[in-house]
């Protein structure tokens, strides 16, 4: 193994950049040429590439986003866009690839890397949380850590103001940072597409805590679990309440990445490097029980089981 290449892919989390550096720093450690890969797939297609130095990736600690760029890259399902990627390979002589990136990055270099013979190691990074067999994604923490800080402020308003609010969080498939957020922001319920929603209950527990003399009350929702807008007519309509309506989007995705969410990154490039001079293949690094360990990207790349049920009723219970 004497060159490698680093791409990000799929949606940014913040701690790419760390992961980023990390992988560049640490191969050139260990005497390997690093090359960056531009615009995740698109810049293996495109043969857009440099090598790294030391300095490339200099004062990115501390930036979300990734200064590699990412996109999403339907095309790069089809044959005629692999074949262009591997002639990228090929052609810059590239031994081994690290993919940095979510459950979709994870599939495409699963494909790729067997189809074409590549060495492909994954770091799993994603807001969403949505990689199996590992406990948590870069980005994760940063993630949900900006989401709360949202739903505190939106606490104090609610508070004073009496009002139900409904707040709707990132996660197409996975409920994670809905359960996350919705568990250490004290919320009163919480709304996941692992979980049928139950309107009738929801709706009752409002009007009784109401009647209660609760002075707010917020619902959580993960995006896939429906729009914060719509639940909140639905709520003012079973219960004749007032309701407001608020969509956090992709302020979560961004922000200097928390400390947790650094030094995943940091070790996680160190992994991913050591992997491929191992010569493991095919592979994603990532934190499984608290400790640094590989999952194979057919492993990974299945839905990830987040014992829904156990946080629901926590929160529920806690509320
Ligand atoms: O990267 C994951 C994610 O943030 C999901 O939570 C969300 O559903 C999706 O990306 C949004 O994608 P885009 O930025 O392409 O609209």
């Amino acid at each position: 193994m004497k060159r490698i290449a680093v791409l990000t892919t799929g949606g940014d989390a913040p701690g790419m950049n760390p992961a980023i550096r990390s992988v560049v720093r640490y191969g050139i450690s260990k005497n390997l040429k690093v090359l960056g890969i531009m615009r995740g797939w698109w810049g293996l297609v495109n043969e857009e590439l440099r090598e790294f130095d030391h300095h490339s990736v200099s004062g990115i600690i501390s930036q979300g986003g990734t200064i590699l760029k990412t996109g999403r890259c339907p095309e790069f399902a089809k044959k005629e866009y692999q074949d262009r990627a591997f002639n990228t390979i090929k052609k810059n002589a590239i031994d081994g690839l690290v993919v940095i990136g979510g459950n979709g990055s994870f599939t495409a270099a699963h494909h790729f890397g067997e189809t074409y013979n590549v060495a492909c190691v994954g770091i799993p990074a994603s807001i969403d949380n949505d990689i199996n067999g590992i406990d948590l994604t870069i980005g994760s923490d940063t993630a949900i850590n900006t989401a709360l800080a949202a739903v505190d402020n939106i606490r104090d308003t609610a508070t004073s103001m009496e009002r139900i609010f409904v707040i709707e969080v990132m996660g197409r498939e996975c409920g994670f940072i809905a359960l996350s957020v919705a568990l250490a922001g004290g919320c009163e319920d919480v709304l996941i597409p692992e979980l049928k929603p139950d309107w009738e209950r929801m709706c009752h527990d409002i009007v009784q805590g109401n009647i209660r003399g609760k002075l707010s009350w917020i619902v959580v929702v993960a995006e896939g679990a429906g729009s914060a807008i719509d639940i909140a007519n639905k709520i003012t309509e079973f219960t004749s309440l007032e309701t407001r309506a608020v969509v956090l989007g992709h302020v979560q995705r961004g922000g200097r990445p928390t400390a947790f969410s650094r030094d995943l990154a940091l070790r996680l490039g160190e992994a991913a490097v050591d992997s491929l001079l191992k010569g493991r293949r095919n592979i994603a690094v990532g934190l499984c029980c608290g400790k640094i360990s590989e999952v194979d990207f057919a492993t990974a790349i299945k839905k990830k089981e987040i014992k829904a049920e156990y946080w629901y009723n926590l929160i529920k219970t806690l509320t």
